[in-house]
């Protein structure tokens, strides 16, 4: 985990907020994954006029990586939620959603350290600490 630029993955996190398509909510949320193959894979919120269709950003993020580099383990992700000029209702709105934390354990080590701008890092076991699994 020591090893792991966790400053850096969330400035890629920040960065990809640019990249969301959000005209519904106007919340625009960019994450960004690291893999242990050094390379990372960024995500943005993609909204749709049939609102329950919306997918986060976490799990594009997740999504990508996952089909892109198939053989590559997803060993951190940041994420950064709302517009520079966004008034957040003190941690509530920076956090993960319960789904992408779900999509999160699939994919990540219980271990592995999440990055939430304003908040801080936290281990997935700790944002999930009972999560499904078949
Ligand atoms: N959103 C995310 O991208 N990630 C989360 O963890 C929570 C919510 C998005 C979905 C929707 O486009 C907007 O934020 C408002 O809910």
């Amino acid at each position: 985990m020591s090893s792991i630029d966790m400053n850096k993955l969330g400035s890629d996190a920040r960065g990809a907020r640019a990249r969301a398509y959000a005209p519904y909510s106007k919340f625009r949320v960019g994450a960004a994954v690291l893999l242990d193959n050094g390379q990372t894979v960024v995500g943005a919120n993609v909204e749709n006029a049939s609102f329950g269709l919306t997918c986060c950003a976490e799990r594009n993020a997740l999504f990508a990586a996952k089909v892109q580099h198939p053989a590559a383990k997803i060993t951190a992700l940041a994420v950064s939620a709302g517009d520079d000029s966004h008034v957040h209702d003190g941690e509530r709105t920076r956090m993960p959603c319960g789904a992408c934390r779900q999509v999160m354990v699939e994919f990540m080590d219980l271990d592995a350290p999440v990055w939430i701008d304003g908040v801080g890092v936290h281990r997935l076991a700790d944002l999930l600490p009972s999560p499904f699994k078949l």
